[in-house]
């Protein structure tokens, strides 16, 4: 995958420094920058010309490209809307388009002039790490199995010159940042966007320890069939019965801060292919459940981008791999597992496998003493019924940790929304044969998936976000690498409080 190479440089003169396009926002107020103005006097008026022609109003999405004149040869406009209303939202839409703009040129360098940001109420350093998020992973190709992919993005370079809106220093890191978790969430997207056939649970072990190897505070450990057995997981186990292919248990322990720091945990759902099991799906877009592992994805897509960032924190990564299928040694509808906590469940549903592998990963998280755990997974059908495509469903045994994780998918615009986990929806959970059942009586499906897990993590503060119906799109078919803008910029907070 090709990057963007991004820095910070202060312009003095926007007008006379060399670039195959001036990337220029503009406001609906139609004030120019000083900048804007620079660029205008050395391309014979144009944009002036431009906006006086009332073609171009700055409304946010809109963009055009003007012809440049002398050391610029294009000039991008870039409608930025009114700088009151400047806010994570009207950005992503703002980059977005400046994305499109740039994915149809052959310009192999842009410089962006944010001087005209300073004058919003925004905070200008997130949009600079905005910028380079959504480039860097807007530029994202499957490419591991098509003979010719997608036609990358011409962009090589991207300078931007904030003015005065910021300082060259908060701009080159902020930058950085961005670029780390686009990377991340390109990470995410590929290892989901492969097949069920390629990406097995040892393929993610593998992953696991090439990762390992690339950084030194990074170790992987994984964790074999007969481990599990020796440890107990009946639940995770009895998931991946009817596959041939090894469950694996991946962990990948970071070491950002002294070892007497508790960690924060990330658990993710890595179901490789879910056929359902006995209780086999329909055929209908059941291709689609090759992103049943989007969970494990995005905590492998995460502890890049904070390896990269070397954020001063403890972070462990929990994978529970296995593939989901029916076969004569498969685990039956009614059948009994003690899991590793020591509770019996009832496996009414072979389908609802995910919180089966979650809960013995919960449960084994216990021993880090964390922090907070929080598990992602594509959990349930329900969930995308509730809220669709572009909102994550957010589970919480704590207040505190809910509002931190719903702030920072705000921030960064990887939302999520919080549903209760109230008790009285754990009587849908009720089994005459075992302490829970594995499904909920009718209603309520994220609700009581969620329910079931909260019995696995009793000991710490946990938070479970469902991402069934954000991990990928249907159409056009790919990977969303969500959510792992939100982990990231959730433990870049963690790290900026010190805790
Ligand atoms: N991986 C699915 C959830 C899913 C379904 C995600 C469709 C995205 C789109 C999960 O393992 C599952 O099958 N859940 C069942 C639970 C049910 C049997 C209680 C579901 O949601 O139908
Ligand atoms: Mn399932
Ligand atoms: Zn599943």
């Amino acid at each position: 995958m090709t990057t963007i190479n991004f820095s910070a440089r202060k312009i003095s003169n926007a007008g006379t420094a060399q670039t195959q396009c001036a990337v220029v926002p503009v406001f609906t107020r139609k004030q120019l920058s000083n900048a804007a103005k620079q660029v205008d006097k050395s391309c014979d008026g144009v944009i002036f010309a431009t906006l006086k022609l009332g073609d171009f109003k700055g409304e946010v999405g809109q963009t055009a490209f003007l012809p440049g004149s002398g050391n610029i040869k294009r000039i991008l406009l870039v409608g930025a809307g009114s700088p009151r209303k400047l806010d994570t939202e009207a950005a992503r839409k703002i980059l977005t388009a400046l994305y499109s703009a740039l994915n149809g040129t052959q310009a192999k360098e842009a410089t962006v002039h944010l001087e005209e940001l300073a004058g919003a109420k925004n905070d200008v350093t997130g949009f600079v790490e905005q910028l380079a998020q959504t480039l860097t992973s807007k530029g994202y190709r499957y490419s591991e199995t098509v003979s010719k992919p997608k036609t990358p993005l011409s962009l090589r370079k991207l300078v931007v010159n904030p003015g005065n809106a910021l300082s060259a220093r908060a701009t080159q890191s902020a930058l950085d940042c961005g670029l780390a978790i686009g990377n991340g969430i390109n990470t995410a997207k590929e290892l989901a966007d492969l097949p069920g056939n390629i990406c097995t649970p040892s393929f993610l072990a593998k992953r696991a320890r090439k990762l390992g190897r690339e950084h030194d505070k990074l170790t992987t450990s994984i964790l074999d069939e007969k481990k599990m057995q020796q440890l107990g997981m009946g639940a995770l186990l009895s998931v991946t019965a009817g596959s041939d292919e090894p469950a694996k248990f991946i962990i990948m322990d970071y070491k950002g801060a002294a070892a007497s720091k508790k960690p924060y945990v990330l658990v993710g759902k890595g179901i490789t292919f879910d056929s359902g099991g006995i209780s086999l799906k329909p055929g209908a877009k059941m291709d689609e459940m090759k992103y049943d592992m989007g969970g494990a994805a995005s905590v492998f897509g995460s502890l890049s981008a904070i390896t990269h960032m070397q954020l001063p924190i403890n972070v462990v990564g929990i994978i529970a791999a296995a593939e989901n299928m029916p076969s004569s040694s498969a685990t039956r509808p009614g059948d009994v597992v003690t899991s590793m906590s020591g509770k019996t469940i009832e496996i009414l549903n072979t389908d609802a496998e995910g919180r089966l592998v979650l809960s013995d990963a919960l449960t084994y998280a216990e021993r880090y003493k964390p922090q907070a755990v929080i598990d992602i997974a594509t959990l349930t059908g329900a969930c995308v019924v509730a809220l669709g495509g572009h909102t994550s469903g957010l589970f919480s045994n704590q207040d505190k940790l809910a509002e931190q994780l719903l702030a920072a998918g705000q921030a960064v615009s990887d939302r999520a929304w919080r549903l209760p986990i109230w008790d009285d929806y754990q009587k849908q959970l009720d089994s005459n044969f075992a302490d829970v059942a594995n499904i909920g009586s009718p209603g309520a499906g994220s609700i009581t998936a969620a329910c079931f897990l909260a019995r696995f993590a009793e000991k710490y503060p946990w938070a479970h976000i469902d991402v069934a119906g954000t991990a990928w799109s249907s159409a056009p078919k790919g990977a969303t690498g969500r959510p792992v803008a939100l982990l990231t910029r959730y433990l870049m907070d963690r790290a900026a409080s010190g805790k």
